[in-house]
């Protein structure tokens, strides 16, 4: 076992010979010191005050052993308690709040373990940001306090700590965020008990029902996956819709996998929100690619269909590059660990939920036109235009990097130096040779706009697998960039000053390193 997986041991169970596998670390101390956003503000008066505590839990998933888990419980300190609510299956803390609304979250680490939360997608002021230089020890207390100045969408938080993203997050540690706004309201989407949130990801468990994660350099090369779908926790999940319209709210909460999600009967996907919200108007696609980290808002018209008759959310075969994640069974699958399920003859690599009609001849409703207007930023704009900041992501021997290097905590350089306030076009370059893999790029503090992909033809037996389910419609803050892909993005900085993060969320290949700061300049 290398160096930095040293961390990544098994621990044995006291009641059972069996290897729990949720993993347990010596205490770390982080290198900034902890006490920094200790205590709250008395001048920042939220409107909610909330309480999130990552501990260890257990959870009946599976007939026999409980399964060790790690979670966050969530509690409502001040404000109205409708603030929280819960995933299906009680897994995932929803915090919903409405733009322009303050919030103040003690995070309590009850872990054996530092940690420190993200708020993926969001805008924040540094020091609320998660950066790892942020984590807390065991028994230590971060308050974060914070505005909400994001477009309404389904935004998320999980923990980000050095080397211990990847096993965090696959213990349990993730929760919901959204934001809705004046202009979200009024399209009259589907709500309440007509919207659905959906966290897909993929475990491995062993015999006594214990979670297994990657403890060697190799696996974590390839990003760890697992061969069961869970959704919102759960195995073989079911849903009861009834047969109207739904507004379903996806996640890829995974650590590697990528989802090629379709229908089971091939009706079209109709995709109306990602990353960054609502998109400007619906866009039908045949099926959806979902790499870690992204969301997706789903039209499901349900009105239709017969009560009694099922339907399936399934991942479809498809390659994501010539080694590693959530590869199809047309690649050369060394990555693979058995296909939970194996495939049918039309290509259903995995089932992701079955969702039982039910009937009573609900309202149904019309898919609006038009959903959100966009503000977007405009390629003269940028101060870069015609040099874009180039970041080649690279996978050699033993090694997963960005322009040749890897993460270090506290440093940026002058080419990771960015002004507050400009607009910038970055370059994602995927040098895959032989070792390609897709690899789902990420910004903190950001949201940006797709605005060109050039294709390696050489690459086109991978490609052409993934590339009609992109949705590059809407606000992003991951995008997917396969093998021999440059793809163009246009960023507007905002305001805030400080260090921020930009990397794979492959998060094996984060935890490995593929993770750098940049920084923001006034
Ligand atoms: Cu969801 Cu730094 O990531
Ligand atoms: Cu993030
Ligand atoms: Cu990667």
């Amino acid at each position: 076992m290398l160096a930095i997986n040293r961390r990544a041991l098994l621990r044995l169970s006291a009641a059972s010979s069996a290897v729990a596998l949720v993993p347990t670390v010596l205490a770390q101390t982080s290198e900034t010191g902890v006490s920094q956003s200790a205590t709250a503000n008395p001048d920042f008066k939220p409107d909610y005050e909330l309480e999130l505590t990552a501990t260890e839990t257990s959870a009946k998933l599976f007939s026999g052993s409980l399964t060790q888990l790690w979670k966050y419980e969530a509690k409502v300190l001040q404000g109205d308690p409708r603030v929280l609510e819960w995933t299906h299956g009680s897994q995932f803390p929803v915090i919903r709040v409405r733009q322009g609304q303050s919030l103040r979250i003690y995070f309590h680490n009850k872990l054996p373990e530092e940690s420190i939360i993200h708020w993926h997608g969001m805008h924040m002021p540094q020091k609320m940001d998660g950066h790892p230089m942020y984590a807390i020890a065991p028994g230590q207390t971060f308050v974060y306090e914070f505005t909400v100045n994001m477009r309404a969408g389904t935004y998320w938080f999980h923990p980000h700590p050095h080397h211990r993203t990847g096993a965090q997050v696959y213990c349990g540690l993730a929760g919901l965020l959204i934001i809705e706004d004046d202009e979200s309201l009024q399209t009259g989407l589907p709500n309440g008990k007509h919207e659905r949130v959906w966290v897909l990801q993929d475990r491995q468990f062993n015999r006594d029902n214990q979670l297994v994660y990657a403890s060697m350099r190799m696996e974590m090369m390839m990003g760890f996956t697992g061969d069961r779908v869970l959704v919102n926790g759960l195995p073989d999940h079911v849903e009861q819709l009834g047969n109207t319209v739904y507004r379903i709210r996806l996640l890829n909460g995974s650590n590697s996998r990528f989802y090629k999600l379709a229908w089971n009967d091939a009706r079209v996907m109709t995709v109306i929100g990602s990353d960054g919200g609502l998109l400007a108007s619906p866009v039908d696609k045949p099926y959806v690619m979902l790499a870690p980290a992204e969301r997706i808002d789903l039209w499901l018209d349900l009105s239709k269909d017969k009560p009694g008759q099922d339907l399936k959310l399934v991942s479809l075969a498809f390659t994501s590059g010539s080694m590693g994640t959530g590869m199809g069974m047309g690649g050369m699958g060394m990555g693979m660990r058995g296909m939970g399920g194996g495939m049918s003859a039309s290509g259903v690599e995995m089932e992701v939920l079955t969702i039982q009609i039910e009937g009573g001849a609900q309202p149904s409703q019309d898919l609006p036109k038009t959903l959100s207007t966009i503000n977007w930023p405009r390629i003269e704009e940028a101060v870069n235009a015609n040099n874009p900041r180039t970041i080649r992501l690279q996978m050699g021997m033993g090694t997963v990097s960005l322009n040749d290097r890897t993460f270090e905590m506290h440093e940026t350089t002058d080419d990771e130096t960015v002004r507050a306030g400009t607009t910038e076009v970055w370059q994602f370059v995927n040098t895959s040779g032989h070792m390609g893999m897709s690899h789902p790029m990420h910004i903190h503090n950001a949201q940006f706009k797709v605005i060109e992909r050039i294709q390696d033809p050489g690459q086109q037996s991978i490609t052409s697998t993934m590339q009609d389910g992109l949705v590059d419609e809407g606000w992003k803050d991951v995008v997917i960039v396969m093998p021999g892909e440059q793809v163009k993005i246009l960023i507007r900085f905002n305001n805030h000053i400080g260090i921020y993060l930009y990397h794979c969320h492959i998060l094996e290949h984060e935890d490995l390193g593929m993770m750098r700061n940049y920084l923001v300049q006034a």
